[in-house]
């Protein structure tokens, strides 16, 4: 795969080359006898956005979640700059330092509902990351004005809204000052009035330069947002390339069928 690619932002540009950051070889996944993912090769570099979309079934979370390794792959390997770990063979040590530099936004927002926001953001700081209780509410509460939530810092979960409790579990994973953000399908358990406010944050944090990955069912904002749209299907990438050039002219028939069914929706 040409890495040049990947800095291609949009058409226009001059293409750069840039180091790859992460980068997935051979990537397999099975559960029992089902072999959900094959094969699968990807590269991005620092400060990217992807998008990854498909049919459902495809293998999408599946794949966000071998690249933390929530998922251990059966096969392949997942190098962030620097760390490799070679699917089946990865020592607790290396896991920890892999979930370490990554964040990941579910579609449920998994927070804990006795816990206020502020609590919510700040626990795994002083878990996993050692700060002290006050350094932590700091950093919570820079980050939950960074959101757009900082007068609902003593609220409960159930006190907010589902947009409003997505932007803290955001704000909980940036709390651990993650490389790269993994989000899947963030705004799909919202309304869509409410989506939009996770998606405002989800691209201000692109144009900030932060390297995401997000699986996404909305279409528009792949286009306008990521930098690169791949495309999955039965476990494999079938197609990848810059955004506008991907959503508006697909190559692959598989795509240019997802694509018209996800529009005349
Ligand atoms: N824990 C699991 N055990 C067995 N099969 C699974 C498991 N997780 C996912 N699968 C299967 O793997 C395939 C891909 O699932 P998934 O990654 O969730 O797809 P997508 O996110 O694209 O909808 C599906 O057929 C799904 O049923
Ligand atoms: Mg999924």
């Amino acid at each position: 795969m040409n890495i040049a690619s990947p800095c291609v932002s949009s058409l226009q540009d001059a293409p750069r080359p840039c180091p790859t950051f992460l980068r997935l070889d051979g990537i397999g996944k099975r559960f029992g006898p089902y072999e959900v993912l094959h094969d699968v090769c990807l590269e991005m570099a620092k400060g990217e956005v992807l998008a990854i979309i498909g049919p459902s079934g495809s293998g999408k979370s599946t794949l966000l979640r071998c690249i933390n390794h929530l998922e251990p792959p059966t096969c392949g390997t997942v190098t962030l700059e620097g760390l490799s770990l070679k699917g089946g063979r990865v020592s607790r040590q290396e896991l920890l330092a892999l979930r370490r530099r990554i964040g990941m936004v579910f579609q449920s927002f998994n927070l804990f509902p006795h816990m206020t926001v502020l609590q919510n953001v700040s626990l795994a700081q002083v878990r996993s990351l050692g700060r002290s209780r006050q350094e932590a509410e700091r950093r919570s509460m820079e980050l939950l004005d960074r959101v757009g939530l900082a007068t609902k810092a003593k609220a409960y979960p159930s006190q907010c809204s589902g947009g409003q409790q997505q932007r803290v579990a955001i704000a909980r994973a940036l709390a651990l000052d993650p490389e790269l953000m993994l989000f899947d399908e963030p705004t799909s358990a919202l309304d869509p009035e409410l989506g939009v406010e996770v998606l405002n944050v989800m691209k201000e944090l692109a144009q900030e330069g932060m390297s995401m990955i997000m699986v996404t069912h909305e279409m528009h904002f792949a286009e306008t947002i990521s930098d690169r749209v791949v495309v999955m299907a039965e476990g494999r990438i079938i197609e990848q390339g810059p955004s506008a050039l991907v959503m508006r002219n697909p190559q692959h028939e598989r795509v240019k069928r997802f694509l018209a069914a996800v529009r005349n929706r």
